[in-house]
């Protein structure tokens, strides 16, 4: 299977706060990884290191086999990583349209897979709302409008940190079939959420941290009921 992100050994520090502690991390054309682990024990890290977000790091990291160690954001951005961060990343005084059409463009080899009318047809929610700004939707739409435009970069794979965090029950239903029908396109899709049977449901295999450390990972299917996961989940 070839990797789309890989890294090895990988540390990360905030200031003289060591982080990350030599995680090796892949994640796999057409697969969906989900990271899970209790609050503060680094998968926000983990990604925005992988991501060339977090400056203070040592290790191999590459995507789409080019090394990114030294990489900055957008150029995981340029090798098709789209990347929808913790508290959202929208345009609050654009529209909808506004917000999605800018982020239009083919992927690698010109492929545009996600186009508008797919888009659209993803999320019906969206559709009724194209006029509004981005600041007056509700923090469940914001989270699809986010969605939304990672998918219109017509990515390699989608980075999902947090997807549900503080939302109603429904609408973090519809999001989960939204992540259901990203997977079942083939996006490979890397998920955080803290609830962990869903992500355990949605997921080809599960990566456990636990202080900055990978402790667990393997099959999802095979880890779900699994007395460790639960453990380290603190449950
Ligand atoms: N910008 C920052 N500066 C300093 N320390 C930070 C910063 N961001 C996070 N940390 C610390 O790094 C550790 C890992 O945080 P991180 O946000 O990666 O965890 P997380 O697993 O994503 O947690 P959560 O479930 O709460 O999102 C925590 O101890 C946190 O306090
Ligand atoms: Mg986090």
């Amino acid at each position: 299977m070839s990797s789309l992100i890989e890294a090895r050994d990988l540390h990360a520090w905030y200031g003289s706060s060591h982080i990350l502690h030599g995680i090796d991390f892949s994640l796999h054309c057409g697969e969906t990884l989900g990271l899970l682990g209790k609050n503060g024990m680094g998968k926000s890290t983990l990604i925005r290191t992988l991501l060339g977000h977090v400056r203070q790091r040592s290790g191999a990291i590459t995507v789409q086999g080019r090394d990114l160690s030294r990489g900055r954001p957008h150029e995981a951005a340029r090798l098709g990583i789209a990347y929808v961060p913790e508290g959202r990343g929208i345009f609050p005084n654009l529209t909808v349209r506004e917000n999605l059409l800018m982020a239009a463009r083919p992927g690698r080899d010109g492929r545009r897979a996600w186009t508008w009318e797919r888009i659209l047809a993803t999320f019906p929610r969206l559709t009724e709302r194209l006029g509004h700004l981005g600041g007056q939707l509700s923090g469940g739409e914001q989270q699809m409008l986010s969605i939304g435009r990672a998918l219109m970069t017509n990515p390699e794979a989608i980075v999902l940190d947090e997807a549900t965090e503080g939302l109603a029950p429904l609408i973090v239903d519809e999001i989960w079939r939204v992540i259901a029908q990203i997977r079942a396109t083939g996006l490979a899709t890397l998920v955080v959420d803290r609830d962990y049977r869903r992500v355990a449901a949605q997921s080809d295999r599960l990566l456990v941290l636990q202080k900055g450390r990978a402790v667990l990972s393997g099959d999802a299917g095979a880890l779900r009921d699994a007395p460790e996961l639960r453990h380290f989940l603190g449950l």
